[in-house]
């Protein structure tokens, strides 16, 4: 398993695996309704998901050739962390985790937020998130919970010498 950044050639793989995983997995603690809601139109899901991949900061997960997994932060928030349901539990989420946090940091983030669906509750607090308070997102009213992980100390303010020959 490889994770390597994600190129436009993956959006569909992406796409159809979010929905896939999302209907298989999350529909455990959301509605069928909130499902539909969440995963919207597919044709916007592509163009949107393309759009990102292109701006960087998304990541695969990709095994014998096919994408299992993916990720992508902006800023400091992780947007989004998803791995095919037929392979949980084998550590390709941690390991995508690891590579959005070391890219984060590379990128000059010193913390890192997630909003996490109730079913990756544990996943995040098993890595290291601590729980920050819970919400209600988007029109569908998706109830997540805010995670936040300190990776980095935050940069020392470095003090201004005092310059002589300044006038004011
Ligand atoms: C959350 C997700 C990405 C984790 O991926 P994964 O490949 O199954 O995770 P890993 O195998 O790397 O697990 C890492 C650790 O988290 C724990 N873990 C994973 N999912 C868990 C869960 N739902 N509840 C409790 N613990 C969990 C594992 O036991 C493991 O702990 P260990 O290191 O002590 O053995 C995956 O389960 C998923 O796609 N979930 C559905 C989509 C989703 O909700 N994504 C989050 C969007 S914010």
């Amino acid at each position: 398993m490889e994770i390597r950044p994600a190129r436009t050639q993956d959006t569909r793989s992406i796409v159809e695996l979010h929905a896939d995983t999302v209907r298989r997995v999350n529909s455990r603690d959301y509605s069928p309704s909130q499902i539909d809601g969440w995963l919207g139109d597919p044709e916007r899901r592509l163009a949107r998901t393309e759009a990102m991949i292109r701006e960087g900061r998304y990541y695969v997960a990709e095994e014998d050739g096919r994408v299992v997994g993916f990720g992508h932060f902006h800023d400091s928030e992780i947007t989004s962390l998803y791995v095919d349901a037929e392979l949980h539990g084998r550590g390709i989420g941690s390991a995508l985790l690891a590579r959005l946090e070391e890219e984060a940091v590379r990128a000059g983030a010193f913390e890192l937020e997630a909003k996490s669906t109730l079913t990756a509750l544990g996943f995040y607090l098993a890595s290291g998130y601590e729980q920050i308070e819970r919400l209600r997102v988007g029109s569908v009213g998706l109830d997540v919970v805010r995670m936040r992980k300190r990776l980095a100390p935050e940069r020392q303010q470095i003090p201004k010498r005092s310059n002589p020959d300044a006038t004011v």
